[in-house]
């Protein structure tokens, strides 16, 4: 083996949440060092990918009550409570944070601040630079972090185990993937920052490193994976690519239109379609600007009416943003243009964009309490990969770069406060037994992949079937039927596995060994998403079961909590949700919504 690296803290992941919670360590205890360990260059990392923008309350008509009670009732009341309040506390704090540190927030004419209308969202609070928002967030957090000497990146290194000994968790081991070899980094504490699992479904927004990594580190370390069962679905993904149209263009006014040009939204309890034309028009929020879960389950019920278009990539309903002008377009929406251009062959400004709903995001992740520390003493999770938990069972649109900042900072400083009370560096003394676990892991890739005799199972083939079983079965609807089958397919896979055969087993950026390595993580992670699904027998936000149609707050107000299980499925429990001041009432959108807002307050 080769020596171990040692680190105060170590960070998987380089995105938002992991360069914020980096900067945050730092900024605690300027002495402390910290690894970013990140399997891509940080700038690679999915936040860059997102468009529309982050909220935060800033407008003289909004409240960070009123941002505590849509992110809620959103959630469809399986959000705790007290998380939330943390959530839009700090958010606007984090936001102008961000803005000190370079952030090019788009602003007025008169110089405030901009924010637009976001789903769900009944007052606009979306900051926003253009539709770049995570390019501008993720390099503005970059180019900070590089001003501490005491952030050491290891870049293209792939987190395989965490080290865990004596009931702690002391660091990770990692593949440098431009050599092969398999290191040690030992260190005080973990902080999880990998995003999210989107990867597990055919047709999602994700970035193709977005496998759950984290998620099945901490899982397979014994730390509960909670609410899995409660997956995303954007409404307007381009057909084909899966590429985010972001909910921003629906902000400014963007309609949707089935194939009988009908704004067939009006028929889904979102309230009236206002009107477009309106001058105040996009300061009211439109039936457009409803929820993700709510507009994704609508697309099926208009494609079972007959209601959409066929595409080559499947059935699509129409995006027009053409009334909002080609100046407005490219000043507030470039990147849509952009996207739509190369990517589906038409100009918004000319024609609508065909759209259809697209695997988005894990409201599901790592079970953490509000300052990001896991059961497991040591391992600390934030961003998409940890569940806080602020999503609850539907995240609106424009929280998540915010959770990503207010949670990856208060990880950090959580995980800092720790090993400030630990003396020396890494985990000192305990090096030989850490080691060990390396050399473990470094045997275990040696003898399942890199020299394993035999073997014809093929990477892709059992990829493609698992996006069959996660898409046929677990879905935008799904029942107990649909769900048994996913699980069953899934166990199957996972047996699969042992007789993988790999072509290349060479030691510099062996990509087929990573996918190897990746696909076992996505199965686990897949399987916690079936197996949750499958126990919650109620419908809740994002997770609708045709054959429990109803919410049931008397039996599932609770998150679920997977553990894994030594072959066998994972076993599923059951934790009350925190609710501080707004007990569970009903979701209500459009023109009912001023009137809920009243009576709630
Ligand atoms: O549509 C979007 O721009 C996505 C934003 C989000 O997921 O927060």
């Amino acid at each position: 083996m080769s020596e171990a690296l040692q680190h105060d803290i170590v960070i998987v992941g380089g995105g938002g949440a992991g360069l914020r919670a980096a900067i945050a360590v730092t900024e605690c205890d300027p002495g402390l060092s910290v690894a970013v360990v990140s399997k891509v260059y940080p700038m690679r990392s999915h936040t860059v990918a997102a468009e529309g923008g982050a909220a935060a309350v800033i407008k003289d008509n909004d409240s960070l009550d009123e941002h505590a009670y849509d992110t809620i009732s959103g959630s469809d009341w399986l959000a705790d409570q007290d998380a939330v309040e943390a959530l839009v506390q700090e958010a606007r704090g984090e936001l102008i944070r961000l803005e000190h540190w370079g952030c090019p927030w788009s602003r007025e004419p008169d110089g405030h601040v901009a924010v637009r209308p976001f789903g769900g969202m009944k007052i606009e609070r979306t900051w926003f630079a253009a539709d770049k928002t995570g390019f501008h967030l993720l390099h503005t957090l970059f180019q900070t972090s590089l001003k501490y000497e005491r952030i050491v990146r290891y870049d293209e290194w792939f987190v395989t185990r965490l080290v865990v000994d004596d009931g702690r968790c002391r660091g990770v081991v990692a593949i440098e993937l431009r050599t092969g070899l398999v290191r040690l980094i030992a260190a005080k504490a973990v902080i999880l920052c990998t995003g999210g699992a989107g990867r597990i479904f055919p047709f999602t927004t994700n970035g193709a490193i977005k496998t759950g990594d984290g998620m099945a580190l901490a899982y397979r370390a014994g730390v509960p994976l909670k609410d899995m069962e409660f997956v995303q679905y954007h409404p307007t993904g381009l057909p084909g690519t899966g590429i985010l149209i972001t909910e921003a263009a629906r902000g400014e006014g963007g309609i949707m239109l089935n194939k009988h040009g009908e704004r067939y939204l009006k028929d889904y309890n979102l309230g009236e379609p206002l009107d477009i034309t309106d001058p105040r028009h996009p300061q009211k929020l439109t039936m457009e600007l409803g929820p993700r879960d709510k507009l994704s389950q609508a697309f099926v019920h208009e494609q079972e009416k007959g209601n959409t278009i066929a595409s080559p990539f499947g059935d699509v309903v129409h995006l027009d943003i053409r009334h909002l002008g080609k100046k407005t377009i490219d000043r507030k929406l470039p990147f849509v243009r952009e996207l739509a251009t190369n990517y589906a062959g038409i100009d918004p400004v000319k024609e609508p964009i065909p759209v259809r709903p697209v695997v988005h995001y894990m409201m599901g992740g790592i079970h953490t309490d509000i300052d990001g520390a896991t059961p497991l003493v040591g391992l600390y999770a934030a961003g998409e990969c940890a569940c806080v938990s602020v999503n609850g069972a539907n995240r609106l649109g424009s929280n998540s770069l915010t959770e990503i900042l207010v949670f990856g900072a208060r990880a950090g400083h959580a995980a800092a406060q720790l090993a400030r009370e630990l003396p020396g560096v890494g985990s000192a003394g305990r090096t030989t037994v850490l080691q060990a676990q390396a050399k473990d892991e470094q045997d275990r890739i040696a003898r399942d992949y890199l020299r394993k005799e035999g073997g014809d199972e093929r990477i892709a083939a059992i990829r493609d079937d698992m996006y069959y079983a996660m898409e046929s079965g677990a879905g935008i609807y799904r029942d107990q039927s649909s769900l048994k089958q996913t699980c069953t397919m899934l166990a199957d896979l996972r047996e699969r596995c042992h007789d993988i055969h790999l072509d290349d087993r060479s030691n510099c950026f062996n990509t087929e060994l990573t996918a190897a390595l990746e696909l076992q993580f996505m199965l686990e992670v897949a399987e916690t998403v079936a197996h949750s699904a499958l126990a919650r027998t109620e419908s809740r936000g994002s997770h609708q079961r045709t054959d429990h149609p109803k919410r049931n707050d008397a039996t599932f107000l609770k998150h679920s909590l997977a553990y894994r299980s030594e072959d066998a499925p994972p076993r599923i429990d059951y934790l009350d949700v925190t609710i501080t001041k707004w007990p569970p009432g009903e979701r209500v959108y459009g023109a009912d919504t001023v009137q809920a807002t009243a009576d709630q307050s």
